[in-house]
């Protein structure tokens, strides 16, 4: 039995069918209901909803698994908190490997989320477990295209100058499951995941451009403003958290390049990675696709 937690986010909507459809069984933790009927729907053999920030129900969901995979929810205040019960319930229940999703450059401490997960690894680095770390770059995330297809316009809200990598979804839920499938050839590893490249705003627009074969403009937009507006009636202390998160964002990656290198990603898929070139053609091609 494999744990997932954030089993219907990002990484967990695509890593789950290939989890099942390698034959591993299931369980998956979320918070709403709706996404549990998503996952049963699925054929996920046992889905918890609860509070990852609720200890009681962390030690239900490591409760007789063999290994786990932990990802901390975007952006949450409770990241940290999260990461520790769980390691340590973990532990307790005798989990045999503990897989984590961290992030590229955990070590740079100016980025709130970055920092949480320097401290989750080091805490699991001194678990005793058998551990492996995932440490993706930036998210190709598809709805962030949404408003290239819309409008021609991508929003940023760094300086359009500073460099990133990226990394394809589909690529980083691939290494998850061979990372899970074979724990032993993957203990006591961390290992970066980044495609190949180094995109600044500018680059995202020309390969937009290019591929797409119109004029995409790339605007760099208030961060600040947008949480303001998306978050409005949220508690006063989770915009607080929330504003605080996005101004050290806005403050690192406008000061300073974030990007990694894509031979360990490659040796790991044992095939070149998806590029973000190839991600914004898959995206063009599935939008034709449903628009037929
Ligand atoms: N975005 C990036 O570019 C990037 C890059 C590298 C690393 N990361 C890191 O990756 C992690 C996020 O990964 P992701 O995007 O795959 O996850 P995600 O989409 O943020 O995960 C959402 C899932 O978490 C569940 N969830 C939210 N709050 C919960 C709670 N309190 N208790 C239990 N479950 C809860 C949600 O449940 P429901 O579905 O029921 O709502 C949903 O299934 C973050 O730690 C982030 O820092 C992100």
């Amino acid at each position: 039995m494999i744990l997932v937690t954030s089993a219907n986010g990002n990484q967990g909507k695509r890593l789950i069918p290939k989890l099942l459809g390698a034959g591993h069984r299931v369980r998956a933790c979320v918070r709403t209901e709706a996404s549990a009927r998503a996952l049963r729907g699925q054929g996920v053999q046992q889905v918890l909803v609860g509070d990852l920030a609720e200890p009681a129900f962390i030690a239900e969901a490591v409760r007789g698994v063999a290994s786990l995979y932990h990802i901390g929810p975007t952006l949450h205040r409770d990241e940290r908190a999260m990461g520790f019960a769980m390691m340590d319930a973990a532990r307790v229940a005798g989990v045999e490997h503990f897989v984590f999703s961290s992030v590229l450059h955990a070590i740079t401490t100016d980025l709130i989320q970055h920092e949480i997960k320097r401290d989750l690894e080091e805490h699991l680095l001194s678990s005793g477990m058998a551990f492996t770390i995932l440490q993706p770059a930036n998210y190709m995330l598809p709805h962030r295209l949404s408003s290239v297809f819309e409008d021609g316009v991508f929003r940023l809200s760094w300086s359009l100058d500073r460099r990133q990598s990226m990394v394809d979804l589909d690529d980083v839920t691939d290494v998850a499951a061979r990372v899970l499938a074979e724990p032993e050839r993957h203990a006591a590893a961390t290992y970066e995941l980044a495609a190949p490249g180094h995109f600044a705003g500018h680059d995202i627009g020309r390969v937009l451009t290019e591929v797409l074969g119109r004029d995409i403009r790339v605007e760099r937009i208030d961060a600040e403003a947008f949480v303001r507006a998306r978050m409005g009636h949220a508690d006063p202390d989770a915009l607080a958290y929330q504003l605080r998160m996005i101004r050290a964002i806005e403050a690192r990656y406008s000061s300073h390049d974030f990007v990694g290198n894509s031979n360990v990603l490659t040796w790991l898929l044992g095939r070149t990675p998806i590029t973000f070139e190839a991600f914004v053609r898959r995206e063009a091609a599935g939008l034709d696709a449903s628009r037929r």
